[in-house]
């Protein structure tokens, strides 16, 4: 029999679909100054709906950028535990805009998806978080646990607004555990739980040649070029076997046990369809004696995003830039510090920077890796919410990808955070066309609800 706030929920999901589009509408794109409003607009959306609900203490907290929401409700009677609900507001930019099939701000259903920037990372998930809230609140005038909520408006730009907040331990973040829902189940229809995350630094290199741009004629054979230079610093990162060539950083990596990677080998995972259908390139590459999930969940990896500068314009220029640029970031995994990451690839690219240029490398933002122990009462009550919700076992999984508060919540909360997200591999995130299918949302409210009644007891 279902929870009466499982009941509450199917008969108003309606509604809360309604509501998410909304949400949806507005363009909070953290990394463009000119959607600074925008995000405020999120913000105040979120904290008017957490205050309608029964949340107390609803307030914005100011960061560096964009404002942290917070809210609680601490009336739980007996001795029951307190979770820390956390969920990220912020989009990102939706270029190339021309690739979207409905316009990113515009929500549509499509085939049982819901297609609009952040539908799955990461609003669609904040609001089914909320939707649980208002579910239980609604079923039973109160909520099976003490509950405080913290949404973030800065995460795809490196969260150091929350994160600088969360290390002053500040009395209003007292937890048990924190839930997180942010990441992905890991093929339709699986209840899956994220363990493991990698880390990251994102770093911009600048390589510096002559005074000012130059006529390529007139100096061409006497000037340094700064695109050349950072061609060969770019392309000495790597060998053409994927291994990093940065002195010292492998140093320290702590592989996966033997279990997982047993369990991992059991997963789902045709590693041909993935490359047809969810990479699209003609191979696959990375290190060799890796599995393809060995490399994305466990292995450390360079990437580069984009080199701007110089003459980019349609047709020609015959012109040698003063400078160029990379953007490059590193995923980390157990075993690795940015900290040390980027002392040690930052000594390596001085260190290989071609003659007559000056070099300048500088980090961007940082987050540590985290692996969670699964031998804790929550991620049990996790594993029997989500078998009652979806008839299914759960599955462990890691991910690539990175959400540094994790770690954060462990070091200064002393938290261990239950990762239950509800995205698709194929939800094209941070890509053109980012949806979040429909059953996902309405199953992930009443796993949400059921985990939260679970913990509750
Ligand atoms: N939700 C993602 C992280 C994620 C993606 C987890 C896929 C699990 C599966 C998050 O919003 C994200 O994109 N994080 C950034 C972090 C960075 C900007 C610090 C990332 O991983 O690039
Ligand atoms: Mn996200
Ligand atoms: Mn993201």
């Amino acid at each position: 029999m279902p929870s009466s706030a499982v009941a509450y929920a199917r008969q108003n999901h309606p509604r809360f679909l309604e509501e998410l589009k909304s949400l949806l509408r507005i363009p909070s794109v953290s990394t463009l100054p000119e959607h600074n409003g925008d995000c405020l607009k999120a913000a105040e959306t979120l904290a008017a709906e957490l205050k309608r609900i029964g949340m107390e203490h609803v307030r914005l907290i100011e960061t560096v950028v964009h404002p942290l929401v917070y809210a609680d409700w601490l009336h739980a009677a007996g001795r029951k535990p307190t979770v820390l609900i956390y969920g990220h507001y912020d989009v990102q930019p939706t270029d190339p805009l021309d690739e979207w099939l409905s316009p990113p701000f515009e929500p549509v259903e499509r085939n049982g998806n819901l297609y609009a920037r952040g539908s799955a990372d990461d609003k669609g998930q904040v609001w089914a978080q909320v939707k649980a809230l208002e579910s239980l609140m609604a079923a039973n005038r109160a909520l099976p646990l003490n509950v405080r909520v913290l949404f973030e408006g800065d995460e795809e730009v490196g969260g150091e607004g929350i994160e600088s907040y969360v290390a002053s331990r500040p009395p209003e973040l007292k937890t048990d555990f924190a839930l997180i829902s942010d990441t992905e189940l890991f093929a339709p229809g699986l209840p899956t739980l994220c363990v493991g995350l990698r880390g990251m630094i994102y770093t911009e290199i600048e390589v510096r040649g002559a005074k000012t741009d130059l006529h390529s004629g007139m100096y061409g054979g006497a000037a340094p070029n700064p695109f050349v230079a950072l061609a060969r610093i770019v392309a000495g990162l790597k060998d053409e076997n994927g291994r990093i060539l940065i002195p010292g950083f492998y140093d320290g990596v702590i592989p996966p046990s033997a279990e997982e990677l047993a369990a991992w080998r059991s997963l789902p995972f045709d590693e041909e369809e993935y490359r047809k259908s969810e990479v699209g390139s003609k191979q696959l590459v990375g290190e060799a004696g890796y599995s393809v999930l060995e490399r994305t969940w466990a292995r450390p990896t360079l990437d580069v995003h984009g080199m701007p500068g110089g003459f980019t314009g349609a047709g020609a220029k015959t012109v040698i830039p003063a400078k160029a640029s990379a953007k490059v970031s590193m995923r980390l995994v157990p075993g690795m510090t940015p900290a040390r990451t980027f002392a040690l690839y930052k000594s390596y690219v001085e260190k290989i920077a071609p003659a007559g240029v000056d070099v300048e490398v500088r980090l961007i933002h940082s987050g540590d890796p985290s692996l969670i122990r699964v031998d804790n009462p929550y991620i049990e009550a996790a594993t029997r919410a989500l078998h009652e919700v979806w008839g299914k076992d759960t599955v462990f999984i890691r991910s690539g990808g990175s959400i540094p508060i994790v770690g954060d919540f462990d070091r200064h909360l002393g938290a261990p955070s239950v990762m239950m997200g509800f995205g698709l591999p194929d939800d094209n995130i941070h890509a053109p066309n980012e949806k979040f299918h429909l059953k996902n949302f309405e199953l992930g409210i009443q796993s949400l609800i059921r985990f939260l009644e679970e913990v509750g007891g």
